[in-house]
Parts: C-alpha cells; structure tokens; sequence
C-alpha cells in the first residue's frame, strides 16, 4: 500500500485573479469542472495497475484546511489525516512531518509525495509510473518522476541521468539534482540532453526519508520531530505544535534533501504534465483552436489569435477583437489584460495591488 501525501500550500500568485491568496489555484476549476486539487486526490485514490493507495495524508495550513474536507468530500474521497502546520515553512518541514506522522505508525510506509496544483491528463500512465518506481523504493531509493525538458526552465530542478532511459520505463539512478539553476546552465542541461525536468513528485519508503533527513538536514529534525509529538487534535484535524514548527528552517525539500542525497532514482513520465505556472500554460492545457484561440465562461473573441479570453463571472461579459498573444481573464472583482510572453510577469500585478491596499 501506499500513502498520497498530497502537499496543499503556496498562494499561486501567477494565475492571479483566479487564484488568490485564501483561495489558490488548487481549489478553483482551472480546466474543466474538477479541482487540480480533486484531480490530485483522485489520481492517488483506490487501486488500479496493481498500485493500493490507503487514504491521504494532507499537509495544509488553517486557511485551507475547511476547503480540503469540503472539495475530498465533494470528489468522493475518505479525507485521510489533515496535518495543519501553524505557518508556511516550506515543503522539507511539511514532508519531514509527514514522515515522521507515518513512521510511527509503520517505518516501512511508503509515501508518494504530490503536489495537489499540477495536470497529469493520463492517470493510468501516471500510475504505470509509480509502480516502475516501487522496486527501487525497495532498495531504499529516494524517487522522482522525470519530464522531457523542452525549453530552459530557470523554475524546475533538474535531474541528471546516470544512463539514457531504455525504453523499458524502469527507474534510473540520478548522478545529482539540480535545484532552479541560473538560465545559463538551464541552457547547458538542456543541451547536454542527459537532464530531466523534476516533475516535483517524489516515491520512497517513511524510513528511508528520514534517514536522508538525519544525514543532510539534521536541523530540522528536532524542531518538526517536536511539532509532530506534540501535536493537538482540533475538530478533527491535528494541529502541529506551533512553538517549535516556528522554530524549523524554511526551506524545500529540494534544497534540502534532493541536492544532496547519493540515493536517487528517477523513473521517466512520458505522459503530458504541466504545473501550470502562468496563465500561458492554462491556455496551453485548455486546448487552442486552429488560430490559437481559447474561449471560456462569457467571453467571444472575433478575429483573434493565440489568445486566451476567458469569463469566471456572470455579470461580466469579455469580448475581444483582433487580438494577438494576449491574455484576458475576468473575475467579478477583477480583469486581467497582458500579453502572452509576459505571463510569468503577472505575479507583479499582485505586488501592485498589495501596495496600493
Ligand atoms: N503543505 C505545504 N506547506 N505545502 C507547500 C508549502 C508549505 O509550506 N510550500 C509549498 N507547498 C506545496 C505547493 O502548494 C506545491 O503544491 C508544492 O508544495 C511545491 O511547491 P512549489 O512552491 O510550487 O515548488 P516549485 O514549483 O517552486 O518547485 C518544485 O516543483 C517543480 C515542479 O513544479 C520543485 O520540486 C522543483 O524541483 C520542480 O521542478
Ligand atoms: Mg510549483
């Protein structure tokens, strides 16, 4: 069996205004009428190819945590243990905890750690996926699931092959890991053509995480091995103990764990998958028309090209004409207008807002 421990954290201020910061990206119906959210949950859910998924386990914060049972109970899912952490410190604490929340219960646990905002249309291939990377959990791997990289991406990390991929989909052990690099060595990688992007997932055995916590990441152990042990259960839910969460490192997992563990393996994801960092990316995934168009809600487009117009409102209707490479997303309280090469920029628009109140 194995345990999603599916991450719920992070405000997504690129898909602004449709993800706000007490309502992000993952709860809200981006494509189609689930949640990435719900799509995460279910894509973790039940058995199918010989994988057995026992319930969750949810790391979020207070904000969220009403918004998980209600969209877990909305999709048909048994909610599993919501852990609440008392603030933000990253995702190394949150799965530090996670781990150490299982291996109390069974050291032996295997825990498949997602992120509940990315779209993985092919749930089969996905978990085809997963179970390539059982056998190498059993050897006491840490595993990551790799994408093709098409373009320098300064956003992901990048895993190193120590062989080409076969063909056979097996899992392949890393050389090293390589964190948000700078766009020239982006460049290079993708280049050298022997990286994979980290699609950010991540399949290993409760005990084996900790051990690589002990090695490369001993400062956090006391303070979240505190949080856990002390941890209060409040409605339902298990509230970490604030005092010494406070006192962890922010930082991921990724710079944490990842860059500096010998024992990595990747298995390759042929299957699309996007983290939908920018509304060019939702445009992308909700499937343009021969000119490139995407309509959605309450809005028309008349002679335009590889734009996205798109209404989340009923009051407000959005037509466009004669645009080019440009997006238009509007919310009751709020339009987006910008240009599609500028999507990363749209975090700004936020940034704005906050100053002027
Ligand atoms: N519970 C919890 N608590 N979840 C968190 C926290 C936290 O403090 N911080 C982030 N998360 C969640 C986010 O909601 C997201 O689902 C996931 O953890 C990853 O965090 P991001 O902040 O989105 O990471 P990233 O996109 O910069 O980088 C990661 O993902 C890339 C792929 O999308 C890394 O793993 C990269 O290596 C990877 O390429
Ligand atoms: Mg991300």
């Amino acid at each position: 069996q194995i345990t999603p421990v599916l991450l719920v954290g992070g405000s997504g201020t690129r898909l602004w205004p449709l993800s706000r910061k007490s309502y992000p990206k993952q709860f809200a119906p981006l494509i189609g009428q689930e949640t990435l959210f719900q799509a995460s949950a279910k894509r973790l859910s039940g058995a199918a190819q010989g994988l057995d998924f026992t319930a969750p386990l949810t790391m979020t914060n207070s904000d969220f945590r009403f918004i998980v049972t209600e969209q877990l109970a909305e999709a048909g899912i048994d909610p599993g243990a919501i852990l609440i952490e008392p603030e933000g410190r990253n995702t190394a604490p949150a799965v530090l905890a996670a781990a150490l929340y299982l291996a109390a219960r069974d050291p032996e646990a295997v825990m498949l750690v997602a992120p509940s905002d990315h779209v993985i249309p092919d749930s089969d291939a996905f978990r085809a996926a997963v179970r390539q990377g059982l056998s190498a959990v059993e050897q006491g791997q840490l595993v990551t699931f790799g994408i093709t990289p098409d373009r320098p991406e300064t956003g992901y990390g990048y895993l190193n092959l120590t062989a080409a991929p076969d063909g056979s989909g097996a899992a392949i052990p890393l050389e090293r890991f390589v964190e948000k690099p700078d766009l020239a060595t982006a460049e290079e990688m993708l280049k050298a053509g022997t990286y994979l992007w980290n699609a950010g997932i991540f399949l290993f055995r409760a005990r084996d995480i900790l051990a690589a916590f002990e090695t490369h990441a001993p400062g956090l152990i006391g303070p979240v091995g505190r949080a856990v042990a002390e941890a209060e259960t409040d409605l339902g839910f298990l509230r970490l103990a604030p005092a010494p969460w406070s006192e962890a490192e922010d930082i991921s997992i990724d710079y944490a764990v990842m860059e500096r563990a010998r024992n990595l393996s990747v298995v390759p994801f042929a299957g699309a998958w996007s983290d939908l960092g920018g509304w060019d990316a939702v445009w992308r995934e909700m499937g343009p028309d021969a000119e490139g168009v995407v309509t959605s809600g309450a809005a028309s487009a008349i002679d335009c090209s590889n734009s996205l117009l798109r209404s989340d409102s009923e009051r407000l209707q959005v037509v466009g004409i004669g645009l080019e490479n440009t997006l238009v997303v509007a919310m009751n309280d709020a339009v987006l207008v910008a240009d599609m090469t500028r999507a990363q920029d749209v975090k700004k628009a936020v940034e704005v807002l906050k100053e002027k109140g």
